[in-house]
């Protein structure tokens, strides 16, 4: 069991990296968001007092960026670290703090207090950023099998889609949240929400990594001015037994990453992470452990991946998706690639 988070006070590590060394991107509203983050998710392995010991610890090495989620089950934990962290002299300007909307907190009336609850739980007056998790409004309990189906399981209806968004766009209206985003989004749902929505989505996190790099909505979402942000990073090695397949691949075993690791004389796992942040998204991997977490910073404001290193990874695309969302299918005799409108448009119901 590793050490709480209360029981820790926010220092700043002389062996960090200086945040301001750390590159950040411009969003359409010109806000700027560090070009890394680090994830929360403990994947049923980390306990939320070691996900926030980490949150805590991480800032003193320079992190200002974190990915939360309701659904993640430790906003509370979180929260205490950026008490911590904003008592030991970090000013609230200069963190980024993301969390999500839950699949089963779609309805109108759920929204706002939804993302109140966030608030509350991690101690903050605004978040920069709340995204709507998954665009399916299915509840299935944390942790269930694959093979678990909801009785109430819905497709995307985009009228209602919209209804949650609305709620959305309150948020930013009355200045709970800077910032919103969409999720585990295709081309066609987003082309819906782009028409439609008063305040477009300044984020879209989607899975982002060698093995899986999504070429066309990565191009779609940049040329409609939205940042994509990159979640399983490093092809996400400890996920839940639950999300791994036979066919699923290993980014970190791939010839390509491994060889310009070696050449470096990193972890594969720091080349797919200098890869992300030079290619243009913002990754935000996970990891409870320092010097995982601390290299992934000093990769970040080290020297960039020459254009033969980015071309080549370029090519290892295998389009091998690992988190498929099967808890979110509607209907028997499905497979899980109907979530992702795999014929260019939104999946009949
Ligand atoms: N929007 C969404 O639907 C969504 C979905 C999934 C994830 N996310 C977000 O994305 C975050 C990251 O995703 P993820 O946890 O699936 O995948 P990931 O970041 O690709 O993988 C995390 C794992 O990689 C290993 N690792 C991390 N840094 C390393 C380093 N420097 N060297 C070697 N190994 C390293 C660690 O394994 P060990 O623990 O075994 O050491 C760690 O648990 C989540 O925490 C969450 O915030 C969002």
């Amino acid at each position: 069991m590793g050490s709480t988070s209360h029981d820790r006070a926010f220092r700043i590590d002389p062996e960090g990296v200086d945040p301001a060394a750390v590159p950040s991107r411009t969003l359409a509203s010109g806000a700027r968001i560090p070009s890394i983050g680090l994830g929360t998710f403990g994947s049923d392995k980390y306990d939320a007092g070691q996900v926030a010991a980490a949150v805590l610890d991480a800032a003193g090495v320079g992190y200002r960026h974190f990915d939360c989620a309701s659904v993640y089950g430790n906003e509370a934990e979180v929260g205490r670290s950026l008490r911590a962290i904003l008592g030991g002299g970090v000013k609230r300007e200069d963190l980024w703090i993301t969390s999500k909307l839950w699949n089963d907190k779609h309805a109108e009336a759920d929204v706002i207090p939804s993302c109140e609850a966030s608030l509350r739980d991690l101690g903050l007056d605004y978040l920069d950023l709340y995204l709507v998790h998954w665009p399916f409004p299915n509840y299935h309990p944390p942790g269930c099998d694959v093979s678990s189906r909801s009785a109430d399981a819905k497709p995307y209806i985009h009228e209602n889609y919209m209804k949650t968004w609305r709620q959305m766009e309150a948020l930013v209206d009355r200045g709970l949240v800077r910032h919103i985003g969409t999720s585990n989004m295709t081309i066609p749902k987003l082309r819906l929400v782009l028409r439609d929505a008063r305040i477009r989505p300044a984020c879209n996190e989607m899975e982002l990594h060698p093995h899986f790099q999504q070429p066309e909505l990565f191009d779609f979402v940049a040329a409609n001015g939205i940042l994509p942000i990159g979640y399983s990073p490093i092809g996400s090695p400890s996920r839940p037994e639950r999300d791994r397949t036979a066919e699923d691949t290993v980014d970190t075993e791939d010839p390509v990453i491994v060889r310009i690791a070696e050449r470096l004389g990193v972890h594969p796992a720091v080349v797919c992470i200098k890869w992300a942040v030079q290619r243009g998204q913002v990754p935000i991997p996970f990891s409870v452990k320092r010097p995982q977490y601390l290299a992934a910073l000093q990769a970040v404001a080290g020297g960039p991946l020459s254009d033969r290193d980015m071309a080549d990874i370029a090519a290892i695309d295998r389009g091998c998706r690992l988190i498929k969302g099967q808890v979110f299918l509607w209907k028997e005799g499905q497979s899980w690639e109907d979530l992702w409108d795999p014929n260019g448009e939104i999946t009949p119901p």
